[in-house]
């Protein structure tokens, strides 16, 4: 089921023309990693001026990837670039990749809107980090064409995708998409539909081990990191990992894997209060850390 490393072939392309809908922290990393695969690109955001902050960000994300020795023409990514503020925008799209909050209510009426301007021929994914994709399959009439394409954060940096399957997911389409990430760059995995799939559900739970251990005063949030840095290999521990994604986000997903597997992911007090004080991580320059850096808007 496994693939260990990206080996790219000339026929892993990406599609041509393809959509994303909500342009935030993932949407625009996932447009980005499109148009510098060579794709056309249009994000949809919910309005105008949300519409304008995903261009800026993904411009500034194209300029960035030029300066690190990515070889390309600004000017020409740009204009593979488009920003609008409905649905009606993805007609002709080959691939809409869903990325807008996770809700399962907002991402069924998100899925209904897209598959309504597509054709039968195209392929409708979600980046849900949690949501059992069976849920969000309800919402479509054609739901083989449907597949979690589970990007990680930051989009650019991170070179895995985790592919996840439902049980109405066409037999084609897993390899295609795998065909696809390569493309991009990236390793896929495969993983059925289950909650939390493997990477959040696995991850959550070491960062929930993490917090409770600090909340009992077993030792502070750096050495329970260098615990796991130095003594497991992991680049980033798990407290440094939860800033970085979001306090509010690891909350959502907790309180997701709470409802579906049971009691050991219960959100600790010290998440659900942390979160209630706004210390949400890098972004809100607070967390486990102090992000001095690090303005509220940072995406
Ligand atoms: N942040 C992470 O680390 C991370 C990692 C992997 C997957 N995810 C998943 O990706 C998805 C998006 O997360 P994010 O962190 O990018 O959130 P975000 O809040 O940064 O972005 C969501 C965007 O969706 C837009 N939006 C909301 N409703 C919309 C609508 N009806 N139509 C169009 N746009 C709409 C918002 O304006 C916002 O810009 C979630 O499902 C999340 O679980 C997040």
């Amino acid at each position: 089921m496994a693939e260990t490393k990206a080996s790219t072939s000339p026929n892993d392309v990406v599609p041509q023309v393809v959509g994303v809908l909500g342009g935030g922290r993932m949407g625009s990393g996932i447009a980005h990693a499109f148009l510098l695969a060579g794709a056309s690109v249009t994000v949809v955001e919910r309005d105008q001026a949300v519409a304008q902050d995903a261009r800026a960000r993904i411009e500034r994300s194209i300029s960035a990837s030029i300066d690190r020795g990515f070889h390309a023409d600004a000017a020409t990514l740009n204009a593979s670039l488009t920003v609008a503020t409905s649905a009606t925008a993805f007609q002709g799209a080959e691939l809409v990749v869903e990325a807008v909050p996770e809700s399962l209510e907002l991402k069924r009426v998100a899925l209904r809107a897209i598959e309504t301007q597509l054709a039968t021929s195209a392929t409708i994914a979600s980046n849900t980090s949690s949501i059992p994709l069976g849920q969000l399959a309800e919402a479509l009439t054609q739901p083989s064409r449907f597949i979690g394409l589970h990007f990680f954060n930051p989009v650019p940096a991170s070179t895995l995708i985790e592919i996840v399957l439902c049980k109405q997911t066409s037999d084609e389409l897993p390899a295609k998409a795998r065909s696809w990430v390569r493309a991009l760059g990236k390793t896929p995995i495969t993983v059925n539909d289950a909650p939390g799939f493997a990477s959040s559900r696995l991850g959550v739970a070491l960062a929930l081990e993490a917090i409770r251990m600090v909340e009992q005063g077993v030792a502070s949030a750096a050495d329970i990191d260098l615990a796991m840095e130095l003594g497991y290999r992991h680049p980033v521990g798990p407290l440094r990992t939860t800033d970085i994604v979001g306090l509010d986000v690891r909350l959502g997903i907790a309180e997701q894997l709470h409802r579906d597997l049971g009691h050991h992911f219960a959100p600790p007090r010290l998440l659900q209060d942390m979160v209630a004080a706004g210390k949400l991580g890098r972004k809100s320059g607070q967390g486990f850390y102090t992000w001095p850096d690090s303005p509220t808007t940072d995406r």
